[in-house]
């Protein structure tokens, strides 16, 4: 039975994040198949580019915590459908998945995941005895699922949000390195190590109430314009809008932009991208980017592949500077 990297997306704009995603991970070289589970609101338009891209598309319930009490210590209302997250244990299909948050970025193969046991993850930066829950190794099981849920109703969650019941859940959890859930804004918190070791990172996680998908692009200068106090997120921004504009944004139909399907923020994102233009990678035109996209063909160990896009961004930038 195959194994799966697993991702939930509630709404449009996660959604369009876990595109994004899922495209970094085919750029990596991934052996494993992409699973996403999907609340019935995410548009239709958004549902058949995930078919496309996914090798399984599955609808689940809206789980909420409705804990606004936990919810607002993390200053994160909007956190409590994250219990939706725990469906991920009923996809018994696979004998063992890699949950990951939506938000988040493969930037070199983390496939020798799968080699460690349920639960294993990394450190939350916050308080570094749990887990982030944006990644974990686990083990479909409906017995599991069902003993989840019932902790859930019996003693809630000490966050109000799915990593409050799963740290209380796994309090033997099994730590991997900080370079498999790297989160982006920790980079220059602690800049000596992460000038030592962020070469190393696999996976970045895009934490905090400010998504890549929320930030604009500027295709003039190929480089995403940076909210001030978001500078140090460049280099990941960048490489996220640069799979956005190349391998998700040609699927998105324009006759269905003003479609009210789409939610406000991503609708004014999907604008923004649009009015600006496309991003360039090299002698291929729009066009023909599009029909080969259309084809379903990107070329993931070619020009599609991440070093590939990544060096384009480098050059962009040197050639910016001067
Ligand atoms: N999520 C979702 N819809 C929401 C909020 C969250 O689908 O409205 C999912 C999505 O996969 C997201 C994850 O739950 O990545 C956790 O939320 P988020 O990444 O915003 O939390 P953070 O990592 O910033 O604490
Ligand atoms: C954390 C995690 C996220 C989780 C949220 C709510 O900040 O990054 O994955 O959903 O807390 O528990
Ligand atoms: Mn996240």
């Amino acid at each position: 039975m195959p194994e799966a990297y697993v991702t939930l997306a509630t709404n449009d704009g996660y959604a369009v994040g876990a595109l994004v995603l899922a495209h970094s991970l085919k750029s990596v070289g991934t052996t494993r198949d992409l699973c996403i589970m999907i609340a019935p609101a995410v548009s239709q338009e958004i549902q058949s580019l995930l078919h496309s891209v996914f090798n399984s598309v599955v609808v689940v319930d809206v789980l909420n915590s409705n804990d606004s009490a936990h919810l607002s210590l993390l200053k994160r209302p909007e956190l409590g459908v994250t219990f939706t997250k725990l469906h991920c244990w009923t996809l018994t299909q696979y004998t063992k998945c890699v949950f990951l948050d939506a938000d988040m970025l493969a930037v070199q193969n983390p496939d020798d995941l799968f080699a460690h046991p349920e639960l294993t993850a990394v450190c939350d930066i916050g308080w570094p005895d749990c887990f982030n829950s944006g990644m974990f190794v686990y083990v479909p099981s409906i017995d599991t699922y069902g003993q989840l849920l019932h902790q859930a109703e019996v003693s809630g969650s000490f966050d109000g949000g799915d990593q409050g019941i799963l740290n209380t859940f796994f309090p033997k959890w099994h730590r991997v390195s900080f370079i498999y859930n790297m989160v982006a804004s920790a980079t220059y918190t602690y800049l000596p190590a992460y000038k030592q070791f962020g070469g190393n990172a696999k996976l970045v996680h895009f934490l905090g109430a400010l998504k890549p998908w929320q930030h604009r692009y500027d295709s003039n200068s190929g480089s995403v314009h940076l909210s001030p106090g978001y500078q140090h997120l460049a280099p990941y921004l960048n490489s996220w809008w640069a799979i956005y504009i190349r391998l998700v944004r040609p699927g998105i139909p324009d006759m269905n932009i003003e479609s009210a399907s789409y939610s406000k923020s991503l609708l004014g994102d999907i604008q923004v991208a649009h009015q600006l233009g496309g991003l360039s990678l090299g002698p291929e035109s729009a066009m023909e980017g599009k029909a080969r996209w259309e084809r379903g063909e990107p070329d993931y160990l070619g020009r599609d592949s991440f070093a590939n896009i990544q060096a384009y961004i480098d050059a962009k930038i040197k050639s910016n500077g001067k």
